[in-house]
């Protein structure tokens, strides 16, 4: 394996969307995550099964998933906080197949997510229950999801700050990611739900996380309500994590964590990680003769087309009636 491959996570369709007050049409989130996949996006949470009463702009998810085409190098995900939001999307994987059945094969959901909390305020606004009492409801999920053959990853949010209880205990947060290791998460990732981390606090975190978790096994989840979310990755990069969310165009917000902005913008993170490539290779030798470094980053995004990410950005902010919180989508565009 690559040291040098970053996996991208695009969250877009999910927590970019979750929270958008206006319903949008099925067709334009599938049409979304499609144009994802195209530009070369190869982990794409689609959307959650969750309460419709909760989070009323999901509750087309079953539909959206019926409608974006399969591109085989691409997983789906969805985010799921109970037995029942399971229950609902194996009912739309094994679909009861009739002989003159023409519906279109299952799309390749080749995961689920289940999400809780480093703290008890949050988890209740988030889920209606402590962290414990989540905890003790996700096991089953997790188990059941896992012999369906499904991957299972695990979310903890307010990693840094809670929106109701304030400055969060990194213990918290070691504490909460074991047990979703232990549960069978292969992946925990780490919520920086408000976006008020700083190189300085992400790395305090996962120091203290890492004394239980593989950091081979953490994820970066990072709001950028503070503009701090590219420094962080760049931070927990240093620190070993090889795995970041985001969300093209900056989409989003959490409904239960008020002024939150959106995850910080996949085309910010493509571009810090690789945008040296844009402008060509400096090879010449240079002083005493030395051949100097090129410009080549060393990390690998995989196949992502940060033009064409650009564009996506650009497009569904503007169905939002917004413009692009991407700095380097905007930059980009403007060339
Ligand atoms: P509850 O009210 O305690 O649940 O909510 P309940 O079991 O009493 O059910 C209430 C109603 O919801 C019932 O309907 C259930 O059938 C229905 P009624 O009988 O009243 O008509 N229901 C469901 N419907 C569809 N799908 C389901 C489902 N479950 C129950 N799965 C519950 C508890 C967990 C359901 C609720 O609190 C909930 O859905 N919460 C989800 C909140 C959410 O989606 N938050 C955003 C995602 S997490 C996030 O954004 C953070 C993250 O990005 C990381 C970070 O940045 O920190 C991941
Ligand atoms: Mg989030």
């Amino acid at each position: 394996t690559n040291p040098n491959f970053v996996k991208i996570v695009e969250v877009g369709p999910r927590d970019g969307l979750q929270n958008e007050p206006k319903p949008i049409p099925p067709p334009i989130k599938a049409e979304l995550i499609n144009r994802l996949a195209i530009s070369g996006l190869r982990n794409i949470e689609a959307g959650s099964f969750v309460s419709p009463k909760w989070v009323p702009q999901m509750a087309g998810t079953a539909e959206v998933l019926a409608l974006i085409d399969s591109f085989p190098k691409t997983g789906y995900s969805v985010l799921v906080p109970n037995q029942k939001g399971l229950d609902d999307l194996l009912e739309i994987l094994s679909p009861s197949i009739s002989p003159n059945s023409h519906a279109k094969p299952p799309p390749s959901v080749t995961e689920v997510a289940i999400f809780t909390s480093a703290t008890d305020a949050f988890s209740f606004a988030n889920t209606n229950v402590s962290v414990s009492g989540s905890l003790e409801r996700l096991a089953p999920v997790a188990r059941r999801a896992l012999d369906a053959g499904l991957k299972v990853r695990g979310y903890v949010s307010v990693v840094v700050t809670c929106p109701f209880s304030g400055r969060v205990d990194p213990r918290r947060v070691r504490d909460v990611s074991r047990e979703l290791v232990q549960m069978g998460c292969y992946e925990v990732s780490l919520g920086d739900t408000t976006g008020a981390g700083t190189p300085a606090s992400i790395r305090g975190m996962l120091e203290e996380v890492a004394k239980e978790v593989d950091v081979g096994t953490l994820a970066g989840h990072f709001h950028d309500t503070n503009g701090t979310a590219t420094a962080n990755i760049m931070t927990a990069l240093d620190f070993g994590l090889r795995t970041f969310d985001a969300s093209v165009g900056g989409l989003g917000g959490c409904p239960y964590s008020p002024g939150a902005t959106g995850n910080v913008a996949t085309e910010d993170v493509v571009y810090a990680l690789t945008g040296d490539r844009l402008f060509g290779d400096i090879g010449e030798p240079y002083g005493n003769g030395e051949p100097s470094e090129t410009a080549q980053s060393r990390w690998d995004v995989g196949p992502i087309d940060l033009a064409r990410l650009a564009e996506i950005g650009e497009w569904i902010s503007g169905v939002l009636g917004r413009e692009t919180t991407s700095r380097a989508g905007k930059a980009l565009l403007a060339r």
